[in-house]
């Protein structure tokens, strides 16, 4: 559709998770003009449901260095050294950044902040707030920052604003995008500011998280729809390690009819000695792997995979019994309230957990300031690709990702913008996904992917997905026979054709590595392949192909 109104800024920074919200105020104080947009409201998203906390060496025996060889270990062969590099030395400084911004994180007697330790971690590294819900204080500190400068004029914010796809200036001469120059919305909203518009800046950030609603179950909130991902690869922009998802281990098993979002039961419980045990009764981690149940995600993940195969069960328990009640309790008290809710005492009772999907380690790829491939389309975030995960993403590492490169993009774009490299461009070109697929496929997407690109796959099973999510119907019905639609499509539309897109990407991607690392497991190429240490690239073709 073309758009009913325009605004202009400077810079247009789309998602309000520690990355987005991040950027912009960065942003607010070095451009004229900021532009925020956000699909719900601003205090929505993942990051609000980060329990653990965001890993930083802080503690004085600890070193940026330690921190670089866990992450690249996790990372199983495929990090990009450099961007690690750059997350371990630069993380600890925005983490104080982040206080100073207002975030207040659990302390010790001696005023210092609490460390804890996750999976892959070789040291107490792990800063947190309110025991196990860190997000939701950087989430209130950041959103605090946002709503005192709402009434400055170098700021606007829209909220309930679906990004729809990035508008692009000419292309090359060799067909390459042309600079990114803003982006369509839906927005749900009232007078000037209401259905599809167009928002026009200087550069464009997607800060739009990730894409958990591509599967049947899922920690992450309704919003994950891959939204940035889509609308990145629509543009032209190349996607990277898009096959690596990482299904978190400890995630509440409810019974198999149960889906959406889940609840997580954080790495941290587990860093304070929690263990896992089959349904007989057996502890499988440390004949697993030498760090038992802290091992790296991805290994404890299949570990339980595999554990349930071979007790026929759909969860394994987590056994906390040993640990203090009260401690518990005021350690963990997100987590407590919650299992309480389902009758489950976790200094009584065992838990039951399984894996699910938690986070996208791949993305839109990026340099280490934040730049696609796109000119002018920075991509901050679980979004982006920026190296730093590889194959699996060590754990708590993803929000101090976000904060970092933030950071480096919004500082960038400021430079680019004071230095007049970035002139106001006029859109050309609007990608647009021309057949949208009905609201109504979404579940059988879900269903599709979960079983194709899960936890655990093979040549045969993605070769079918592939199959399948080619045969879902597009919202062809809903058009004359000139192609006209008959009624205006709606965000449950744009969501759905995104989480089919991305389904198919990821599907395509997963079908061509044939072997297993990470985040990526596949029955059928059991082990690492030499050949394949390399980041695999997918991007759209002119003719719209992958
Ligand atoms: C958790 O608390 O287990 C999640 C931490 C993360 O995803 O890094």
């Amino acid at each position: 559709p073309e758009p009913g109104w325009t605004v202009e800024a400077d810079a247009v920074v789309v998602g309000s998770g520690i990355a987005g919200l991040t950027a912009a105020l960065e942003l607010r104080t070095r451009v004229p003009r900021v532009l925020l947009v956000t699909k719900d409201v601003l205090a929505s998203g993942s990051t609000v449901w980060a329990q653990g906390g965001i890993a930083a060496a802080l503690h004085p025996e600890d070193s940026p260095a330690a921190h670089l060889q866990d992450t690249l270990v996790a990372g199983a062969g495929l990090c990009d050294p450099r961007a690690v590099e750059v997350l371990v030395t630069e993380g600890p400084a925005r983490v104080r950044e982040l206080v100073a911004r207002g975030a207040v994180f659990d302390t010790g007697a001696d005023g210092s902040i609490s460390l804890t330790r996750e999976g892959g971690h070789h040291a107490d590294r792990i800063a947190h707030a309110g025991g196990d819900a860190t997000g939701a204080e950087i989430s209130r500190a950041l959103v605090a920052q946002i709503e005192a400068v709402r009434d400055d004029p170098g700021i606007e914010v829209i909220e309930h604003a679906l990004v729809l796809d990035v508008l692009t200036g000419p292309p090359g001469p060799d067909g390459s995008p042309g600079r990114a120059c803003g982006v369509t919305l839906h927005v749900i909203g009232e007078g000037q500011r209401d259905g599809v518009g167009a928002a026009l800046g200087r550069a464009v950030v997607l800060a739009t998280g990730g894409i958990g609603q591509v599967f049947r179950s899922s920690t992450n909130p309704v919003q994950a729809t891959g939204d940035g991902i889509a609308a990145a690869l629509r543009a032209g922009a190349v996607l990277g390690d898009i096959e690596f998802v990482q299904f978190h281990p400890t995630v509440l098993w409810l019974g198999s009819g149960v889906k959406g979002q889940l609840t997580l039961v954080s790495e941290a419980v587990r860093g304070e000695g929690a263990l896992l045990v089959d349904t007989d009764g057996f502890r499988f981690m440390p004949d697993v792997h030498p760090m038992a149940e802290l091992a790296p995600r991805d290994v404890v993940a299949h570990a339980i995979v595999r554990s349930m195969a071979q007790t026929g069960s759909d969860h394994v328990w987590l056994d906390a019994r040993h640990l203090d009640a009260e401690f518990l309790r005021l350690r963990f008290p997100t987590i407590n309230d919650r299992l309480l809710e389902h009758g489950i005492d976790m200094a009584t009772d065992l838990v039951p957990v399984a894996p699910a999907q938690h986070y996208h380690s791949g993305g839109v790829v990026t340099d280490l300031l934040g730049r696609s491939s796109v000119p002018g389309l920075y991509a901050v975030g679980e979004v982006a690709c920026t190296g730093v995960h590889g194959a699996n993403r060590l754990a708590s590492n993803s929000l101090l990702e976000g904060l970092v490169f933030a950071t480096r993009a919004a500082r960038h774009i400021a430079a680019q913008v004071t230095d007049g490299a970035l002139p106001p461009l006029a859109p050309v070109a609007r990608p647009g996904a021309e057949a949208l697929v009905a609201a109504a496929a979404r579940a059988r997407v879900q269903r599709i992917a979960s079983e194709g690109p899960g936890p655990l796959r093979s040549g045969d099973g993605l070769g079918r997905a592939m199959t399948a999510l080619g045969a879902v119907p597009t919202d062809a019905h809903l058009r004359t026979d000139d192609g006209r639609r008959l009624a205006a499509p709606q965000v449950a539309e744009w969501e759905t054709t995104n989480v089919h897109q991305v389904a198919t990407v990821l599907t395509a991607a997963a079908l061509e590595r044939e072997e297993s690392r990470g985040g990526h497991a596949r029955s059928d190429h059991p082990l690492p392949v030499d050949a394949w240490q390399v980041r695999l690239d997918m991007s759209l073709s002119p003719d719209g192909t992958l």
